[in-house]
């Protein structure tokens, strides 16, 4: 059954006592409002472990926006209740003291991989992002941690930062979950009228089409450019980024060669929406 834990004193007592009994612990941060894509994560842990934790929290430091953070779903009661059903062991959620008491002042910068696409677009997300993942990492003290690849830029900054900090832990990235229409899984979906939802997986579709004329050789310049047309034209407000990088690094790319990645951030219905796939 679900353990409910709020200190991070509780979190360490819970993970010394599986590890003196030789258990493998896995570790999914999530900000809640659990989908099926936050669940793959889940599965993932418990394939990989003996035991799963699950973290929710709302980071406002990674809100750049402040009506963003107001409208983030809490549906704390049921995320509990998936989780349980899902066979995790425990779910980490402080309140907001826990995390950030009186005087904290400690930011985790993480250059290079934060520079550029979202992070050129969203002031501080990535920082507020590298700051809470470093807490969480070292405060469960799990032997692997499980992402989703649907943030790419944000998982690979996770594991710039736990090479750099030395931060003992295994950075495991899982596959996006998407709608049956190509929509990547996301809570921010929930926000857009019908009308929107239907216009919604233009984005991941064009990205799949343009990866396509890519690889069979049409420069990559003109197909991204075509592609972030043919987005806004089927009724997106505007495409904020698409772009191609290389897969490990997020280099920038002008040709296509080594392993590639699509990136995008698009509005619509006043919704930032994101997605990247392989090239
Ligand atoms: P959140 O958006 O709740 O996502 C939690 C985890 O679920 C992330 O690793 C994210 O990549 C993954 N995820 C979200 N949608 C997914 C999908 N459709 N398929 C597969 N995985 C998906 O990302 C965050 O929270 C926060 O930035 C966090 C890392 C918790 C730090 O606050």
């Amino acid at each position: 059954s679900l353990h409910i834990v709020r200190t991070v004193a509780d979190l360490r007592a819970v993970v010394s006592a599986w590890h003196r009994e030789g258990l493998r612990v896995a570790l999914v941060p999530t900000m809640g409002a659990l989908h099926d894509g936050h669940m793959s994560l889940v599965k993932a842990g418990l394939d990989r472990a003996d035991r799963v934790i699950v973290t929710l929290f709302v980071n406002p430091k990674q809100f750049n926006n402040p009506r963003d953070l107001d409208l983030y779903p809490r549906t704390e009661t049921e995320d509990a209740l998936k989780l349980s059903e899902a066979g995790a062991h425990v779910l980490f959620a402080p309140g907001i003291d826990e995390m950030y008491p009186h005087g904290f002042s400690t930011r985790v910068i993480v250059e290079g991989v934060s520079e550029g696409l979202c992070g050129a677009y969203r002031p501080g997300h990535f920082e507020g992002v590298a700051t809470v993942v470093s807490k969480l990492l070292l405060q469960a003290g799990a032997d692997c941690a499980i992402f989703g690849e649907k943030d790419y830029q944000q998982l690979l900054i996770i594991k710039r930062l736990v090479r750099d900090l030395d931060i003992p832990v295994e950075i495991v990235g899982s596959a996006t979950i998407r709608e049956e229409d190509g929509l990547a899984m996301s809570s921010r979906n929930q926000r857009l009228s019908p009308e929107a939802r239907n216009i919604a997986p233009v984005l991941h579709r064009e990205m799949v089409l343009a990866a396509q004329t890519i690889r069979s050789g049409e420069p990559v310049a003109e197909a991204l450019a075509k592609a972030a047309e043919k987005i806004v034209a089927q009724g997106y407000d505007k495409v904020e980024y698409l772009e191609m990088r290389g897969a490990e690094t997020l280099a920038p790319l002008d040709t296509f060669g080594e392993p590639a990645r699509l990136l995008a951030a698009a509005w619509l219905d006043d919704v930032r929406l994101i997605d990247n796939i392989a090239v």
